[in-house]
């Protein structure tokens, strides 16, 4: 999802989340819970108790210790490699009137601003062989579309969704096949066949918990990828926390990020390429300078495989 939302846009990202968990196994019934949400022992936040910890959970300058960002790369893709390919990135705002709704546009809800902006710049650069995205939509959209205009279609993209969008399901030009199914349920060596700069793409539930897609990935596909592989995680706010208008107004109690944060310390396994929340907070100055007008929002983290664990 999009980190800044203009309030005239919220109930449609409500109504969007709506959409996905009606989709999806939300429903209650039959589920025993022994501790209310927010009940310290419930993975559901307190929000109320949270008015306690602001300054602790969302100080003015976060700091991450024990991970490594590698800013002078992060500044490299800045300063050098952004400005190589956006001068190429065309893609309108909104839908084009009377456009298929394969097409893609970058105010959607669920990929855009810088997120779309340098997945765009990354499939240009490192031009992977293979792409295998869990979680498919928009991202999808814009993928297949680089795909047919700048890496001549030799992309195999393979999407995992277990809930498609009608313009997934009718087929899209440039991605080569559609599993319509959990990540969990999709065998292991569909993902060892990575190799060295293929991008494994990883935008699905942000929920760690028991029999999780969240916990399947980190525990059961990244430790298996070959070196060399990037890796892309969705709605990654380091160094911040989750948007505090998340919790507090949406009632967003994702994790994922607490996983990714902990997989990163001292880690020998993955190296840091670039996070576009990372860059819009320790350099917002350089980011307007190489975009452009307003500062945008994200949440995309480039990892790169370095080794196995
Ligand atoms: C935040 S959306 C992002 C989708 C996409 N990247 C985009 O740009 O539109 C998360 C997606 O994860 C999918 N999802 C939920 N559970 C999943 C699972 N177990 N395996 C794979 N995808 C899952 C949802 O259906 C939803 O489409």
């Amino acid at each position: 999802m999009t980190l800044i939302w203009p309030k005239a846009t919220v109930l449609k990202r409500i109504r969007e989340a709506a959409r996905i968990l009606l989709k999806g196994t939300g429903s209650s019934a039959g589920i025993r819970k022994a501790f209310a949400d927010g009940h310290f022992y419930s993975p559901v936040v307190d929000t109320e108790a949270l008015g306690r910890d602001m300054a602790r959970v969302w100080p003015k300058t976060a700091e991450l210790w024990g991970i490594d960002f590698n800013e002078a790369e992060q500044r490299r893709w800045l300063t050098e490699i952004l400005p190589r390919h956006l001068p190429d990135y065309d893609y309108p705002d909104e839908p084009s009137f009377g456009a298929d709704e394969s097409a893609f546009h970058t105010k959607n809800s669920q990929f855009s601003w810088l997120d779309s902006r340098t997945l765009f710049a990354v499939l240009r650069e490192f031009r992977p062989r293979r792409m295998i995205e869990i979680g498919s939509g928009f991202s999808s959209l814009l993928t297949a579309d680089v795909n047919r205009r700048f890496l001549g279609d030799r992309l195999e993209l393979i999407c995992i969704e277990p809930y498609p969008r009608p313009f997934l399901r009718k087929g899209v030009p440039g991605i080569s096949r559609l599993i319509e199914s959990r990540v969990q349920d999709v065998p292991l060596d569909t993902f060892t066949c990575l190799e060295a700069g293929d991008v494994l793409f990883i935008d699905s539930s942000h929920v760690a918990k028991t029999g999780s897609d969240v916990n399947f990935v980190y525990f059961e596909i990244l430790p298996r990828l070959q070196p060399g592989v990037v890796v892309h995680i969705h709605d990654i706010f380091f160094p911040g926390d989750y948007p505090k208008h998340w919790l507090i107004d949406l009632g967003i109690h994702w994790n994922e990020q607490y996983l990714v944060r902990a997989m990163l310390m001292d880690s020998h396994g993955f190296e840091v390429l670039f996070g576009c929340a990372y860059v819009l907070d320790r350099f917002p100055d350089l980011v307007r300078q190489v975009l452009g007008g307003d500062l945008y929002g994200g949440g995309s983290l480039w990892l790169r495989r370095i080794g196995r664990l």
